[in-house]
């Protein structure tokens, strides 16, 4: 009983704690925009996550420019904390990344140091359950010198692995050398008021990618760049995208699947009020022939398009060279209310496989 009263009377002092704010400067970042703080962003990171007590702000303050080599927050830390102290769980779920300043990736691919896991990317937050990313902040790639180098393989600016519960929200990602978001293997990803921005020629510098993950929302954010505005890969499900601004590049893409005989699967996904500006695709599903799996319950409404040569694209012929007779299957296709000018001749094009031929595409108020 003694031990019960005494309990509660923590918890109450635990609550009543604010959220304390850690600095990167207090772990001793420069921010000069040529000095490596990925060092001091590590240590800043760990003193965060392990406070157990109450939950920490881990900021980026506005006003500097932070030079970062590729580095990864960890979620794992503080769920050792909690082994040792998990009665104290409820209170530390949250943990939050305050960006207000610059982050710049070494400009030279030569000066690209990683000792880390995950050096494909260049930030990556691995293991959450529970996190917020905000701020006015941006994030600059600088890809320039990657894009000239060709093919590059799976480059992410910045990367959300194996978690859940993440909200990420008013940042801005400039010129990653590949794709600019990744969200993978993750569920109830909360994405908002993005800025993302990268040339019209950059080579593959999508926007926001999402392979198997569940329950992503990506809402009110403009994306400008050379590639795909949003690509939606294998294993996605419940997927929600609203109110995107999508310009330059490719528009947006569902696949492509089903490539070198893989069997892959995209369900449930809905996108709605984007528009589409000067993009070379607008709304497009891709697969490859030979493929297994499938794409389906897939609703598009509400789109306006301005300028873009192919508004709306089914594709189930990559790769037109080798007749197989297996495919993705593509079926409960909805376009509702679709609007806007092409800049080509053909606005619609629907190219089905005769073996795996589409079922229940849809039109209305085209
Ligand atoms: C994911 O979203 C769908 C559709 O909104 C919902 O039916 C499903 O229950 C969600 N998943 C979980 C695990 O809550």
């Amino acid at each position: 009983m003694l031990f019960l009263i005494s309990f509660f009377q923590l918890v109450l002092l635990v609550q009543s704690l604010e959220p304390f704010v850690y600095d990167v400067n207090f772990a001793g970042a420069i921010g000069d925009g040529e000095s490596d703080d990925t060092e001091a962003f590590k240590n800043a990171w760990y003193v965060v996550c392990s406070s157990y007590i109450s939950s920490g702000i881990f900021r980026v303050p506005h006003g500097q420019k932070f030079l970062l080599q590729p580095l990864t927050f960890n979620g794992n830390y503080y769920y050792y904390f909690h082994i040792f102290f998990n009665f104290m769980i409820l209170f530390t779920k949250f943990r939050v990344i305050q960006i207000d300043g610059i982050l710049i990736a070494p400009s030279d691919p030569s000066s690209w140091k990683c000792k880390d896991t995950n050096c494909n990317n260049w930030i990556t937050f691995q293991h959450f359950d529970g996190l917020i990313i905000q701020g006015t902040g941006s994030l600059h790639g600088q890809g320039q010198k990657w894009w000239k180098m060709g093919c590059i393989q799976n480059k992410v600016g910045f990367a959300i692995l194996d978690s859940k519960n993440v909200h990420i929200s008013g940042l801005t990602s400039v010129n990653s050398r590949k794709w600019h978001i990744s969200i993978e293997r993750s569920s109830f990803v909360h994405a908002s008021k993005l800025n993302i921005k990268a040339p019209k020629d950059s080579p593959s510098t999508d926007g926001i990618r999402i392979e198997h993950s569940t329950n992503v929302t990506l809402a009110s954010s403009i994306i400008k760049t050379g590639d795909d505005c949003i690509e939606i890969g294998d294993g996605s499900k419940y997927i929600n995208i609203n109110r995107i601004f999508c310009g330059l590049g490719h528009g947006i893409s569902i696949g492509s699947l089903g490539k070198n005989g893989r069997k892959e699967t995209v369900e449930y996904v809905t996108i709605r009020r984007a528009n589409f500006y000067t993009t070379k695709n607008g709304v497009r599903i891709k697969t490859w022939q030979g493929g297994h799996g499938y794409a389906r319950h897939i609703r598009f409404e509400r789109l306006s398009f301005n300028r873009v040569t192919r508004p709306i694209i089914i594709d189930q012929y990559s790769c037109p060279t080798h007749q197989r007779i297996t495919a993705v299957e593509i079926s409960n296709i909805l376009y509702n209310d679709l609007k806007g000018t092409t800049n080509s001749e053909i606005a619609v094009e629907i190219l089905c496989s005769e073996s795996v031929p589409c079922k229940n595409i849809r039109m209305k108020d085209i």
